[in-house]
């Protein structure tokens, strides 16, 4: 494995703030992963390879399904958030749950897994369809691969009707198309799953909606985690008006519309490598 330690070019960075933000939107976004592994063929006893762990959501999630008899292995090419999962793991008493760190475009050595999972992750990679290619060919034949990006489509869609919340979805999305992140990921996995010799993905695209207060004040969080890189990126905020009255307004402006909160909206894509 090579040796990292922060990544400084990945878009969302590393702070506090974003970890925090990622725990709530792991909250919010559980139930969907959940469904989808399942219907993936995630299993009890399966060895599963989890891409971009961050703070180790997914892989502690994956752990319920596989049960006592099976592994997760998390990567990320981030210590501090792997610091932080090894003891969110630690906490909730879970041994089969482990991490690595290293960047996913030069992951070596790992043994052949029955299951890859990831969300919230080839979308941040330059070349995914390389990384899938290639830890594909860890995979078990009959092996299943199920992951999860952002669609930004109904996202932006969904905030279009609100002009600040709309104003806020537009510079995270110009933040993140700047970054190099791949904004089209319900085109990149379909493509990729059969690039790395899989069957065509079944797919389905999900949006949490409603105004439990996580899916609320999802844009704004998105927003304020961003809100440095926006500003190293020479992206005028202008438009949002003060920054540290953010959250109200975009709150009064939901409220009197009588509107609820959306969230980004994720893509999720699940095949198995041919037997
Ligand atoms: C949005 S977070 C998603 C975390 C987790 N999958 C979840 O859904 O809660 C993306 C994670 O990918 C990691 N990451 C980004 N680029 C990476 C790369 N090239 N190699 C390994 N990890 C990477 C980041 O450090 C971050 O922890």
């Amino acid at each position: 494995m090579t040796e990292t330690k922060t990544n400084e070019t990945y878009v969302l960075g590393s702070s506090e703030q974003e970890h925090e933000r990622l725990i709530r939107q792991a909250g919010i976004f559980s139930t969907i992963t959940e469904r989808l592994f399942q219907d993936a063929g995630v299993a009890s006893g399966h060895r599963v390879l989890d891409l971009g762990s961050g703070l180790g959501d997914v892989a502690m999630l994956a752990c319920r399904l596989v049960g006592p008899s099976g592994t997760v292995l998390g990567v990320d090419n981030d210590a501090r958030s792997l610091a932080k999962a090894k003891t969110r793991v630690a906490e909730a008493g879970l041994r089969n749950v482990t991490f690595v760190e290293s960047d996913l475009t030069s992951m070596e050595n790992v043994e052949p897994f029955d299951a890859i999972v990831g969300r919230f992750i080839l979308e941040f990679l330059p070349s995914p369809g390389v990384v899938v290619s290639s830890i594909c060919e860890k995979l078990k034949p009959g092996g299943v691969v199920a992951i999860q990006d952002a669609c930004w489509g109904p996202f932006l869609q969904l905030c279009s009707h609100l002009p600040l919340r709309s104003k806020c979805a537009d510079l995270i999305y110009q933040s993140f198309q700047r970054s190099g992140a791949n904004m089209d990921m319900e085109l990149v996995l379909y493509r990729i799953f059969q690039e790395a010799g899989l069957a065509p993905p079944r797919m389905r695209v999900e949006i949490p909606i409603g105004d439990e207060p996580d899916i609320r004040n999802y844009v704004c969080d998105l927003f304020y985690s961003l809100y440095p890189r926006l500003q190293q990126q020479n992206i005028s905020t202008e438009g949002v008006g003060n920054i540290a009255t953010l959250r109200e307004r975009l709150e009064a402006e939901r409220t009197v519309s009588k509107s609820f909160g959306a969230c980004q909206a994720l893509v999720g894509a699940w095949s198995r490598k041919r037997a």
